[in-house]
């Protein structure tokens, strides 16, 4: 008994080791100066208790043109001998938007040491918020774009300026060392010294920034002179060498530049965001832990349950009680958390390595508001083409044109449908990108249009980094937009071709290079759109970089350091590729649809992304979904793993859990390591291949619904792998379940299988009717807390049901791809609550062109009262709409709804006649109510279209 216990540890060490990414090429928060540095300085404060900073209540200014308040934050170094030393720092804060607060905090003077010979800029960067915030913030007029703001009080120092305010602004006449400032629902404090904000949502606080006293902002200092600008909490620490073993050649040029704060979340003791880590959807406490580090790295095999960095970063906290702090910094950063139960607050420490203080704060009644604040601030997740929200394809990889023709044709022969069939890496000339392996792909037009038949796409992989010595990279190098290394040569590392370079898209100059290659590749006849591109290790990732990425010395355009920018730079990859996929596409006005490996804030308007080189193992398969459900919290709901495990070769049970579980992951795409056995879904046994094909048509069947989220998603940014607690906030013990959820406001209530040898789940349901979504059987939670219960979940099950009170839109007939669903009809799947009420949206346009925005979509409400009256309440119907019938939406025709019956609420008698009110006038329908079990009710054909109005009685 002893001796097998211990073999089945030995096994589990062995297969968690075995599939390990090697950990000791990252940085502990130890190793990393900054963040050392910032951890002990924070520690020492809290014993301490000094601050150093304070505001100069002297220096408040109101730009009231701008609605912006101006101030100086002054930090003094305390010197025995001689006088303490005062560091300037800017200081303004506006409100933007409705309901958030945006404060900048930055350095005076950084001219003083001595700079002969700096090939960086010693300023700090200041313009990620270019890249990350939505062009229609980016502007001029951005600035006056805020709301109206009213300074209610003076500080006790006013000067003569503030008095001058007092004409125009409503000011009272208390004394006060604080300045308070109220837009809408929304008030805060600026206190003077220490240096404080204390942000209300409706007179209740919310949020207090350097409650702590963690601010710290590592001035401009020579090295000589470094000891006397040095705090007493702090420590020195390799403030101008970096100690760790793959990153020692840092030239750390500018010395120490780190910004750190810290922000109390008041009021709750739940915090979501940060991704990309493979940790739980809560995020976890870090008293005892590394911090969570935001730093776009590559991790094959990455570990599961730490806070290491990964592939993206998004640096936007909320909390539950519905509160963000969203950073706007592209350096590495490092989070701490520390949840207080006792005081019902949350502390989180935010470090980055330079750049400026620049926060926005949002707050709202709940979190779809703050989530939706978020992506307007940095832009709406983008609408995808139907077809890319199908089924993907992908290994590393498809040989030659007769492998993907191959696998196209087995898939229809058993009839799984697909949209996407990806190639990999190895369809390049030499890993040449811009180039085809010519004895493998003779002729990429033809494959294109073999695919284009069916309306089906294909992917290939593009990176940043391109061999040297051939004609792409040899134009980048003639450009002068090659990235440098830190004597201004252009850089050279190693990659997938061995030595390569790097595109600076960070400079117009290279986007435009970039975009000229694409321009050639891409170059098709004009009746061909279905090539899209994937931006793989655009971390960047770098075979001999330290960390496996690239050095921080390196130099970009205008003389910034790729310190400043690191995690903007896969961003700017993508961008640049997805404006020159765009205009290529121009004539057929067709939206590009693009894969991203590294991200940013602001990604989520122009790609999908993954969550990279997982394992074939059911831990891997658990983490997928908060990781998922992360993404989908932090605005970039176009996400999915790595089906079934990229490194290893699953088992068949994996497989088909991981399918089952996958179809609900926005991306949903097959991929598989180069070294793995094939296993494309035709080459299954039964019960298998039954199994997967199964979970990848009822994906297909859901598409009108998911496509109706995206839609939702792309205006609201609201999630569509959708956490419990955002639809039941009320229900506490929903704010760290992660292991099932909801598809967007669908309805639908899912909960993968993750584990092996399951026969049953046990899944938690609130309060309400619930229906099993494919037998329709019902049971009720009358109670007001959340209901246990042991759903049956063999291997051919998806614990899967409907909340009442929903209607979903389906299309369930079998098509080989997307673009062979466009002409089916709908089918309604009605589930009624206690009340009888259900309601369901559906939107419609082409699925494939911008078309949309110029007003080219139906949209729609369909609502169920009394249990037996069905209304079509379309609030969107183009003017052009025959033409678009005529077109491109050909068939928005019902063909049957389906209404669950809930028996304890529901008393309808088969055999009724249906009435449908149209235009004024009623009829009654031919069609009787069906049914195939007590469970549901049936109204075939009713002829009933989407674009119309009408009433259904029945
Ligand atoms: C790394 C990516 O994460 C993986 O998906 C891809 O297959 C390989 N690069 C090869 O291109």
């Amino acid at each position: 008994m002893i001796v097998s216990k211990w073999l089945v540890c030995q096994l589990v060490l062995f297969t968690t080791l075995s599939h390990a990414f090697t950990d000791y090429l990252l940085k502990k928060c130890a190793q990393s100066g900054f963040c050392h540095r910032n951890r002990v300085y924070s520690e020492n404060i809290a014993l301490s208790r000094n601050s150093y900073y304070k505001l100069d209540a002297a220096s408040v200014v109101h730009d009231p043109l701008q609605n912006v308040l101006h101030a100086t934050i002054i930090k003094t170094i305390p010197r025995l001998e001689g006088d303490d030393i005062a560091v300037e720092f800017p200081f303004s804060l506006s409100f933007l938007q409705d309901h958030s607060v945006r404060f900048i905090i930055d350095e005076k003077e950084r001219t003083s040491v001595n700079d002969s010979g700096l090939l960086v800029s010693p300023q700090r960067y200041k313009e990620t918020w270019l890249h990350a915030f939505d062009e229609k913030f980016r502007g001029e007029v951005s600035k006056t774009n805020f709301s109206e703001s009213h300074f209610l009080e003076q500080p006790r120092t006013g000067n003569s300026l503030w008095s001058k305010l007092t004409s125009f602004l409503s000011l009272s006449n208390s004394t006060s060392d604080a300045i308070r400032l109220q837009n809408g629902c929304v008030s805060l404090e600026v206190l003077t010294e220490p240096f404080q904000l204390k942000i209300y949502w409706r007179n209740t606080l919310k949020l207090i920034v350097n409650e702590q006293n963690f601010l710290n902002i590592e001035h401009y200092r020579s090295k000589e002179e470094n000891f006397a600008h040095v705090l007493p909490e702090e420590t020195a620490f390799n403030m101008f060498k970096d100690d760790f073993k793959y990153s020692k050649d840092d030239t750390l040029p500018l010395g120490p530049e780190s910004i750190a704060l810290d922000f109390s979340f008041i009021g709750s003791t739940n915090v979501y965001g940060i991704p990309e880590h493979a940790t739980s959807l809560r995020l976890m406490d870090t008293s005892q832990r590394e911090p969570y580090r935001l730093f776009n790295v590559d991790v094959f095999e990455y570990n599961i349950g730490t806070t290491q960095p990964m592939y993206g970063s998004i640096p936007f906290m909320f909390s539950s009680s519905s509160t963000s702090v969203f950073w706007v910094n592209a350096a590495d950063t490092w989070v701490d958390i520390r949840y207080d139960s006792q005081q019902n607050k949350t502390m989180t420490h935010w470090i980055s390595e330079n750049g400026v203080l620049d926060v926005v704060v949002s707050l709202g009644e709940d979190i779809p508001t703050i989530i939706d604040r978020f992506t307007d601030l940095t832009g709406r997740p983008f609408l995808p083409p139907m077809s890319s929200i199908g089924y993907h394809q992908c290994r590393w990889n498809y040989n030659d044109e007769m492998d993907v023709l191959t696998v196209d044709s087995q898939m229809d022969a058993h009839e799984i449908p697909y949209d996407f069939i990806w190639l990999d890496l190895e369809y390049t000339n030499d890993k040449k990108f811009f180039t085809w392996k010519p004895n493998s792909f003779p002729d990429p037009k033809r494959l294109l249009a073999k695919l284009n038949k069916l309306g089906r796409n294909l992917v290939v992989l593009i990176d940043p980094h391109l061999k040297e010595d051939y004609e792409v990279s040899d134009i980048v190098i003639n450009e002068n937009v090659a990235v440098k290394d830190h004597n201004g040569d252009d850089y050279i590392g190693r990659c997938w071709p061995g030595n390569s370079i790097w595109i600076d898209t960070m400079s117009k100059h290279g986007q435009k290079i970039w975009k000229s290659f694409f321009e050639s590749f891409m170059d098709l006849p004009s009746n061909l759109s279905n090539l899209f591109i994937w931006n793989d290790m655009n971390e960047p990732s770098i075979f001999d970089g330290p960390e496996t990425t690239a050095p921080k010395d390196l130099i970009h355009q205008n003389n910034v350091e790729e310190r400043s920018l690191h995690n903007l730079y896969g961003l700017s990859v993508h961008e640049a590729t997805h404006d020159a996929v765009k205009s290529i596409y121009s004539a057929s006005d067709k939206r590009p649809f693009l894969l991203t490996r590294a991200f940013f804030a602001g990604s989520q308007r122009t790609a999908a992304t993954w969550t990279g080189d997982n394992v074939a193992n059911w831990d891997y398969l658990k983490i997928s979904i908060p990781m998922v459900l992360s993404n989908n919290v932090a605005g970039m709901p176009f996400i999915g793993a790595d089906i079934a495990g990229f490194v290893g070769d699953p088992s068949p049970e994996l497989v088909a859990r991981w399918y089952q579980a996958g179809l609900w992951y926005p991306f949903f795409r097959a991929h598989a390591h180069i070294d793995t056995k094939r296993r494309e879904p035709y080459l299954f046994n039964e019960p298998l291949k039954s199994i997967v094909r199964d979970a990848i048509q009822l994906r297909y069947f859901l598409l009108p619904t998911l496509y109706t989220m995206f839609y939702k998603s792309s205006t609201t940014g609201f999630p569509i792998m959708n956490p419990m607690f955002v639809e039941h906030p009320e229900l506490s013990e929903l704010y760290d379940i992660d292991n099932q959820f909801y598809w967007g406001n669908s309805g639908l209530l899912v909960k993968p299988v993750t584990e092996p040898n399951q026969s049953e789940t046990e899944m938690i349901f609130p309060p309400g009717i619930f229906y099993e979504f494919s037998s329709l059987d019902s049971f009720v939670n009358d109670g007001i807390n959340l209901m246990k219960r042991n759903i049956s979940a063999p291997l051919d099950k998806i614990p899967l049901f409907i909340e009442g009170g929903h209607i979903i839109t389906m299309k369930n007939k079998y098509r080989r791809s997307s673009k062979l669903m466009k002409n089916d009809p709908y089918v309604l799947v009605v589930a009624p609550d206690a009340n009888g009420v259900a309601v369901g949206e559906l939107y419609v346009d082409d699925g494939e062109t911008f078309g949309y925005q110029k007003g080219e979509y139906v949209r729609t409400q369909f609502i169920l009262e009394g249990g037996h009256i069905l209304k079509n309440l379309p609030d969107h119907i183009p003017d052009n709409l025959a033409d678009i019938h005529n077109d491109t939406l050909r068939n928005t025709s019902i063909e049957k709804i389906i209404v669950a019956k809930n028996t304890s609420q529901h008393n309808v008698t088969l055999n009724d006649t249906v009435t449908v009110k149209q235009d004024g006038r009623e009829r009654s329908l031919s069609t009787k109510l069906s049914r195939e079990d007590d469970n549901r009710i049936i109204i075939m054909n009713p002829m009933l279209d989407i674009t119309e109005k009408w009433e259904l009685t029945f």
